[in-house]
């Protein structure tokens, strides 16, 4: 009996692979695995009456709560970015891999097989993960080995018996977790295209946002956020809550060209109300508390790590040290930062910490604590060097 785990979306290309697992590869069971990480419950709830429509053993793990703790929060901290969007996608990838792998283990599997074409990212993530956790696992990707056009794969659906649904008419490809959300696919595609309304489902557009602007506060401990306006709420309720929020008031769509691994170009819809809310707040608190050379070095540390992350490496070396850097940081990142939201728009009104390296007697026009008399031999040397500069480029 030879068996393979599938990490199932139960969307049409992970469904085509159940019977691609049978006919081209030749197992005779199936596993499918569908991990929640916050996508719809209708998403979870299709892919376990497929799973059963199509023979397999499925299994759904509820994940939520870890991918908040061990992948949002860090994503907080490192104020995870790639070319300006908070990334989602990509930070989900590995916990689904990571539970895929579990249960390879747990049923004895000795394939892992994913949907994932051979033009994304998520072909790269999946099987890094895989090969770093079950090294002696097979891995197969029919979808790119198999190279079919979107027509072919419906045909091939249909041959099968998998249930095709809205498959042909549905033009966007969506990817859904806690922390985001992804809208591509049809006209998206070209640069120039403004995106259909449509499109937008967790984000109100402008003009239908409260006249009003709503004032949030969000509370931070080490670097994580902990309350919202001064209610304590575990790691899945603050995002939700804080997604409401935002969302509510327009605050977290991103349009933008985006660079995959391999250079491709791409056009990306986001929508990411509470991701672009938490880590506009963590940085406004990093600016309180960490030093000039801190906050200034910690720019070049989380790109990095935004790059690492994108990348899928959740457990490269480089990654690991950067999060000791960052964590070390994040001791004093603790306090709490007020926003206002209003139509489309977050902004930061005010922040406290008892860290904040601020001092109001140093920094204020009406004190006398700072002698300014002292500061005459400072700024005589100022640019010293830079000066020696000018007058030899000037002879
Ligand atoms: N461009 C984003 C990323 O690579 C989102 C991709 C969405 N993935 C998907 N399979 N639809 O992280």
């Amino acid at each position: 009996m030879k068996k393979v785990v599938l990490s199932y979306s139960g969307g049409l290309d992970t469904s085509v692979c159940i019977p691609m697992m049978k006919e081209f590869y030749g197992f005779d069971e199936i596993v499918t695995v569908t991990v929640d990480v916050g996508q719809p419950d209708s998403d979870i709830k299709e892919a376990e009456e497929k799973a059963k429509t199509l023979g397999t053993e499925h299994y759904t793990i509820d994940a939520k709560e870890e991918f908040a703790v061990d992948y949002c929060w860090p994503s907080v901290k490192a104020n995870g970015d790639y070319q300006g969007y908070p990334i989602s996608t990509s930070i989900a990838r590995p916990l689904i891999a990571v539970k895929a792998a579990e249960i390879a283990k747990k049923t004895g599997a000795e394939a892992f097989c994913h949907g994932c074409t051979g033009k994304g990212n998520d072909q790269f993530r999946f099987e890094y993960v895989v090969r770093a956790l079950a090294p002696e696992m097979e891995i197969i990707a029919p979808m790119r080995e198999r190279n079919y056009t979107r027509t072919e794969e419906i045909e091939y659906a249909k041959q099968h018996g998998v249930p095709v649904g809205q498959s042909s008419d549905k033009i966007w490809s969506i990817d859904e977790n806690l922390w985001g959300r992804s809208i591509e696919g049809g006209r998206l595609e070209e640069p120039n295209y403004a995106p259909p309304e449509e499109i937008f489902h967790w984000t109100t557009r402008a003009q239908d946002c409260p006249d009003t602007p709503a004032i949030v506060q969000i509370g931070f401990e080490d670097g994580v956020p902990v309350s919202i306006n001064g209610f304590k709420m575990d790691p899945v309720s603050l995002i939700t809550a804080a997604h409401k929020l935002a969302g509510d008031n327009g605050v977290g769509r991103v349009d933008i060209m985006e660079d995959r691994i391999l250079g491709l170009k791409v056009r990306e819809n986001y929508e990411c109300p509470a991701a672009v809310l938490l880590i506009m707040a963590h940085k406004s608190l990093e600016g309180l508390v960490c030093t000039k050379d801190e906050r200034m070095f910690k720019t070049m540390v989380d790109q990095k790590w935004g790059e690492l992350a994108y990348a899928g490496l959740w457990f490269d070396a480089l990654k690991d040290a950067l999060e000791a850097f960052i964590n070390k940081i994040q001791e004093r990142v603790t306090g709490t930062v007020s926003l206002e939201l209003f139509k489309g728009n977050a902004k930061v009104i005010g922040r406290t910490s008892p860290f904040a390296l601020y001092n109001e007697d140093l920094a204020s026009f009406d004190s006398k604590t700072f002698d300014q008399s002292e500061m005459t031999g400072a700024v005589k040397v100022h640019g010293l060097q830079s000066r020696m500069y000018w007058m030899l480029k000037k002879d």
